[in-house]
């Protein structure tokens, strides 16, 4: 007979945003761009921009924290900890190693996993996997990103849409009924080069060169990853939730990728549902990557947004291209989250360095220069790939 347990429950969740607020307002002052283009072509206001002192572990060992209270658990239950990113603080180690340590877990195996905006999903199905294979008992699962230190500001087709922050949940082994009901993880390669970052890696290792050619900032293109996004999200999600058994109309609420507005609005419409259905905080933080999804369903619980019975969705799309998609009965007290939130002080949470050596300043000069004082900001606005063609000269506005 298996000793296996049957289902993998959340029990813990948080998030962590970063307190500086990077508007568009602000950002009219770096690129030719208006509060009424981003609004209306994305639907974000504003996203969080990470302190100096802030690293993608740190931000992710505060949530992870934030989800370890919430779930009535101490750091050392936990058995494997996945962190989700594509801003990770070091090739190596892994960030999850030293978020494992900041949190004060001695036992856990961690890893970080690369599946881009995808990320937390996929981590999420791992996690899953571990739990009912009975290979553990509590997993933590964090989605962290910090985007604002691989943007491009004088690229407004990029850096108006992204921002910091980070999310976990705990999943915990359950006989009891509930948890994830059904699970799809699609990868369609022939996108690998509409959402990349050139180089850095083994095929374009860092150099003066590269770094003179802007290759280790985000590129994308918008249209064709808009494109897959809007197919792809409501097909994962579709897939998903019959594989639950279930219709898309007995969904109580979708936690999307909050990458734009009307990508969400074209899932509602292409599974026939209202908006109403569907959780929205992209005003508030722009594209957060592998942080979006668990920081949009710690804020949709602690909203209120969700009570015990619901069936949830997850879904999310990015770079790869890969999306995933996981339907879930929610189980929790949904009350526990602002407490887990409350017991948490970021202060309180240190990420060890790294003796005798002193990173660069890690803030990007454009963004640093902004931050600094109000008013008009001289960015250098050459284009950054020589003899790439820019369809519009940027101007720099008071
Ligand atoms: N401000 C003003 N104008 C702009 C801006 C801006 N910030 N950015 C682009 N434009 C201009 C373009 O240059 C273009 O001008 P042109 O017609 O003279 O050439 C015009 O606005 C329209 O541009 P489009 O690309 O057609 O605008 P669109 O409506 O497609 O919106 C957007 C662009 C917001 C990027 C959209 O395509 C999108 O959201 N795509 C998906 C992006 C995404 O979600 N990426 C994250 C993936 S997840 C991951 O793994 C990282």
């Amino acid at each position: 007979m298996s000793t296996h347990p049957k289902n993998a429950h959340i029990t813990g969740w948080g998030r962590y945003a970063p307190d500086q607020i990077l508007t568009n307002a602000d950002l009219e002052r770096m690129v030719d761009t208006s509060d009424e283009w981003i609004v209306s072509r994305t639907g974000i206001r504003e996203r969080r921009v990470a302190a100096a002192h802030e690293t993608t572990a740190s931000m992710a060992a505060v949530a992870a924290m934030r989800a370890i209270r919430t779930a009535g658990i101490e750091p050392d239950d936990i058995d494997l900890i996945l962190l989700a990113t594509l801003t990770p603080d070091y090739w190596m180690p892994s960030t999850a190693a030293l978020v494992k340590e900041a949190i004060g877990n001695t036992r856990a195996a961690a890893m970080d996993v690369a599946a881009a905006c995808s990320g937390f999903v996929y981590a999420y199905a791992t996690a899953h996997a571990y739990i009912t294979s009975g290979m553990a008992k509590h997993v933590l699962v964090i989605g962290a990103e910090l985007l604002t230190r691989f943007l491009d500001y004088t690229d407004r087709n990029t850096c108006i849409l992204f921002g910091d922050g980070a999310g976990a949940v705990v999943l915990s082994a359950s006989d009891e009924p509930g948890g994830g009901l059904g699970i799809e993880l699609t990868t369609e390669p022939q996108g690998a080069y509409m959402i990349w970052l050139p180089a850095g890696g083994a095929k374009s290792p860092p150099s003066a060169e590269t770094v003179a050619r802007g290759e280790h900032y985000v590129r994308m293109e918008g249209k064709e990853t808009y494109r897959f996004a809007t197919r792809t999200l409501a097909t994962t999600a579709l897939a998903s939730i019959q594989q639950a058994g279930l219709d898309p109309s007995d969904i109580d609420l979708f936690i999307p990728h909050q990458a734009n507005i009307r990508i969400i609005e074209a899932v509602a419409k292409g599974l026939d549902l209202p908006m109403e259905r569907m959780f929205v905080n992209l005003d508030k933080y722009g594209n957060t990557s592998a942080a979006s999804v668990p920081i949009a369903l710690a804020e949709a619980v602690n909203e209120g947004r969700v009570k015990v019975g619901d069936r949830i969705v997850i879904v999310a799309f990015g770079a790869g291209f890969t999306s995933g998609a996981v339907t879930i009965q929610w189980t929790a007290d949904p009350a526990r989250g602002i407490a887990g939130d409350a017991a948490v002080d970021p202060d309180d949470i240190k990420v060890r360095l790294p003796v005798d050596w002193d990173s660069v300043d890690p803030i990007p000069e454009a963004l640093a220069e902004l931050m600094r004082r109000p008013g008009s900001v001289d960015v250098p606005l050459d284009d950054v790939v020589p003899g790439e063609q820019d369809s519009k000269p940027q101007e720099v506005r008071a």
